[in-house]
């Protein structure tokens, strides 16, 4: 059970949050490989919804597996936890790369963030228009309302090297034609990934990957657990719903989104106090997959971030008996 603080968002909190994102990594690596992207999503919803309601605390799902009527589980606004504690709003993406995961392929996590009661953008499943650096950049580099090369052009200048030296992550399709071409006319190198953007934003953070920019079209409820990520990390980021059809603008205003055509910034899609984790399901370029040992012991591989103190955790961790999560 967890111990909070008599106020927000107890410290020891931030470790449970691993608790639940590696229960449900764990779940979902059973299904890894096995061609059946639902069946491993359930394993993971599953397995997050069970760590969740052992939390002492009032959790609202406000990011979610989708609406109560799509959803069977840990819809938009299902209730979790012991009901004791703090009022938590809880984003989730129990797997984040389905079909990776199903296609054993790299770089699917399981994730969730909380924050405090109102600070996540409260999204419905839309697209979102997304673009993303890293920490250590000079504030406002990035404009989403700029051309992809011109915001490259501003990130190199930053940065202090010529834009053919900047890369920049993109989801592979066939709608960022115009993205990608735009990038490359200026000799941006693009790095085009199937899936998973979460880790494609966060892979911004961190020098090693190589990647500069994030820019591209992706799931709002990967955009603020992204945002949630960088506001512990450090970064920016700009977004925008995109509504393909009424429906989908009905489903935004019916949860108070006036302004339909607004520009986020990172503190609108998640402010206040907030904690992000995630484990890894595959291998990926932040974390590692799931291991199972020849003695049955499966390990773990999990970051865990705190926004009000900037720590940032990787727990590698080895179970011993997985029926235990
Ligand atoms: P799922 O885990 O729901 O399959 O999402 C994977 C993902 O690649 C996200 O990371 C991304 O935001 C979204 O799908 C992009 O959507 P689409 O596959 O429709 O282009």
């Amino acid at each position: 059970m967890t111990q909070t603080g008599s106020q927000g968002m107890g410290r020891m909190l931030v470790m449970e949050l691993a608790r639940v994102t590696e229960a449900a990594a764990v779940a979902a690596s059973h299904l890894i490989g096995q061609g059946d992207e639902k069946a491993a999503d359930q394993a993971a919803v599953d397995a997050m919804r069970t760590a969740l309601n052992d939390l002492d605390i009032q959790g609202r799902v406000v990011i979610g597996e989708g609406e109560r009527d799509e959803a069977p589980m840990l819809y938009i606004g299902e209730e979790v936890g012991t009901g004791n504690g703090p009022a938590i709003d809880i984003a989730l993406d129990p797997l984040e790369g389905t079909t990776i995961t199903a296609k054993a392929m790299p770089n699917s996590l399981a994730v969730v963030a909380f924050a405090e009661k109102g600070n996540f953008l409260y999204s419905p499943d839309v697209y979102m228009d997304k673009i993303a650096v890293g920490g250590g950049l000079p504030e406002g580099v990035i404009d989403l309302d700029k051309s992809p090369a011109e915001n490259a052009q501003a990130i190199a200048d930053a940065k202090g090297v010529p834009v053919n030296r900047i890369t920049a992550c993109v989801l592979d399709r066939p709608r960022h034609a115009d993205i990608i071409a735009s990038l490359r006319e200026v000799g941006v190198r693009v790095k085009l990934i199937g899936d998973g953007d979460v880790a494609g934003v966060i892979d911004t953070t961190n020098p090693d990957t190589g990647v500069d920019m994030y820019i591209g079209q992706g799931g709002a409820p990967e955009g603020v657990l992204a945002a949630a990520a960088l506001r512990c990390i450090g970064g920016q980021m700009q977004a925008r719903l995109v509504f393909r059809n009424d429906d989908e603008k009905g489903r935004a205003t019916r949860i108070g989104i006036e302004d339909l055509d607004r520009k986020y910034d990172l503190m609108d899609l998640a402010s206040g106090d907030v904690m992000f984790a995630a484990t890894g399901v595959t291998q990926g370029s932040m974390l590692n997959g799931i291991r199972r040992n020849a003695d049955g012991s499966v390990e773990t591989h999990t970051i865990v971030m705190r926004s009000s103190s900037g720590t940032v955790r990787e727990i590698s961790a080895r179970h011993t008996d997985e029926s235990k999560f």
